[in-house]
């Protein structure tokens, strides 16, 4: 049987498509493996979000040149595969950049993969392919359904994309480009993909898109539903335990949504919300279309949903035209928000996004000593929630064997990677722990079997 390496970079979203690839090819034949060394297809699944992603993939095809060079040393062939959004950003230049390259296949189009895979392999005196078309049929439709054994060994969290795509244009972003416009599913699909997930085993689904909260899919009554009315419905699938959901954009925050995190008992206390900048007049530039009051305003309408939701968001430093007192604003922003989790970058100037054109570029040492100063007041904060929930219990979602013998790791309502010992549980259990102690990437828990204690506890969690 021949087989396919996939890596995947970027996103979630990258992840479900990455996921979905592996799924047609092995539809078509070819087993899964975890290393490109025994591989005869590589698929790269490529992000091309900030300059830095976008080089990987270079650099990669490098390591991917010599494997297949040896490869055919031994008179085996490795075809090449770039998927994704750097796929979709360089389309042919790809192939004249490394030659090592077969096909090239964009996010909208790779139902058409195998087929593709079949056709090329410059090895074999076959073409080299490019696809980076924005086709008007759905290319869910035509991936093979999925399955349930595979599902299984992916675990008991799962994705699901309920939208694609970027109608909003922020300055500096690619991702309109490279996704294409927004496209929501409908939910009688998203229904069925996720009683398959139920029925293998997945308690926790996420559903995923790069402006997930601006979905506006067909519902069951003919009707155009919300995300808000979408979770109503996945919580009633039979096994679904818990539901998260993301990226979320601060315009898209409707009543309905901000409500469920109120009344959906399923729906986890994790909101990720970017923000990018907490200065109006970056805010303006960047096209985010909101104010940093703006933005307050719906922590604290969320807030006020769910006093316990746990926040996180995206931040960039450095755009175009930032001087010092914007930064202090999007300082200011950080601290009166507190947030549990975040990420944040120096500005990337992206080919063909507005922003690269502007002429008040910041100079790289500006970018490195602001995005020091911030990331240290989010690790502040990050430690600050981490350490609140010490001595808390919390339900924790059992998705794997820890480190130690005995030992299993899950997640916290809140996102928190939880370790503790957990002799006789099991993956995909949900079970009371109490946190004992905070590490540097994950908390440190003890399982709590007294079921009096348990519920007592289940009372303190939900009442906070
Ligand atoms: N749809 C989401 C974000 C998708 S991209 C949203 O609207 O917020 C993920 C994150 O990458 C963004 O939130 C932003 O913080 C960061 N990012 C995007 N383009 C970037 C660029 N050119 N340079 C630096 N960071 C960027
Ligand atoms: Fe990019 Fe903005 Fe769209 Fe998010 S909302 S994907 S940052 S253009
Ligand atoms: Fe990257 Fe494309 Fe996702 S650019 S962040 S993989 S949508």
């Amino acid at each position: 049987m021949k087989k396919v390496f996939v890596k995947s970079y970027g996103c979630q979203m990258n992840v479900y498509d990455s996921e979905r690839m592996a799924d047609a090819l092995t539809a078509d034949g070819y087993a899964q493996t975890d290393s490109a060394d025994d591989a005869d297809l590589v698929v790269l699944n490529t992000c091309h979000i900030r300059e830095k992603a976008a080089e990987k993939v270079y650099s990669e095809l490098g390591r991917v040149r010599e494997i297949k060079e040896a490869r055919a040393v031994e008179g085996r062939e490795t075809k090449v595969v770039v998927a994704g959004c750097v796929a979709q950003a360089e389309g042919a230049e790809i192939l004249r950049r490394a030659k090592v390259v077969d096909v090239v296949v964009g996010p909208q189009s790779y139902h058409r993969l195998p087929a593709m895979v079949r056709e090329a392999g410059a090895a074999s005196g076959r073409r080299r392919l490019v696809d980076t078309d924005f086709p008007e049929d759905d290319k869910f439709d035509h991936l093979p359904k999925l399955d349930r054994a595979r599902i299984r060994a992916r675990g008991v969290a799962a994705f699901l994309t309920v939208q694609e795509g970027c109608d909003k244009f922020c300055s500096f972003c690619v991702v309109p480009y490279t996704r294409g416009a927004e496209v929501s599913r409908p939910v009688s699909r998203l229904i069925e993909e996720a009683r398959l997930l139920a029925q293998a085993g997945v308690r926790e689904i996420t559903l995923i898109g790069q402006n997930v909260n601006a979905y506006h899919g067909e519902g069951t009554d003919g009707r155009e539903w919300t995300l808000g009315r979408l979770l109503h419905a996945v919580a009633e699938v039979e096994g679904v335990e818990r539901i998260r959901y993301t990226t979320s954009h601060p315009r898209d925050m409707d009543e309905a949504l901000i409500a469920a995190h109120r009344d959906l008992p399923q729906l986890m206390p994790y909101l990720h919300l970017p923000v990018q900048s907490g200065s109006d007049r970056i805010l303006a530039a960047m096209n985010r279309k909101h104010t940093g009051d703006e933005y307050r305003r719906v922590i604290d309408q969320v807030r006020a949903a769910r006093p316990d939701i746990a926040l996180s968001s995206d931040f960039i430093v450095g755009f175009p035209g930032e001087s010092d007192a914007d930064f202090e604003e999007t300082m200011r922003l950080v601290a009166d928000i507190g947030f549990a989790s975040s990420f944040s970058f120096k500005y990337s100037a992206r080919p063909g996004t507005p922003a690269a054109e502007s002429g008040e570029q910041i100079a790289e040492a500006v970018k490195a000593e602001r995005l020091a100063r911030l990331q240290a007041l989010l690790e502040e904060q990050r430690r600050a929630f981490n350490g609140a929930t010490v001595g808390r219990v919390v339900e924790v979602l059992i998705e794997k064997p820890g480190r130690h013998p005995g030992q299993l790791g899950g997640k916290s309502p809140y996102l928190q990677a939880v370790h503790f010992d957990g002799a006789g549980l099991a993956v995909g259990d949900i079970v009371p722990v109490r946190i004992v102690a905070q590490g540097a990437n994950s908390l440190v828990g003890e399982a709590v079997r007294d079921a009096a204690a348990g519920n007592a506890d289940k009372m303190e969690s939900s009442a906070a």
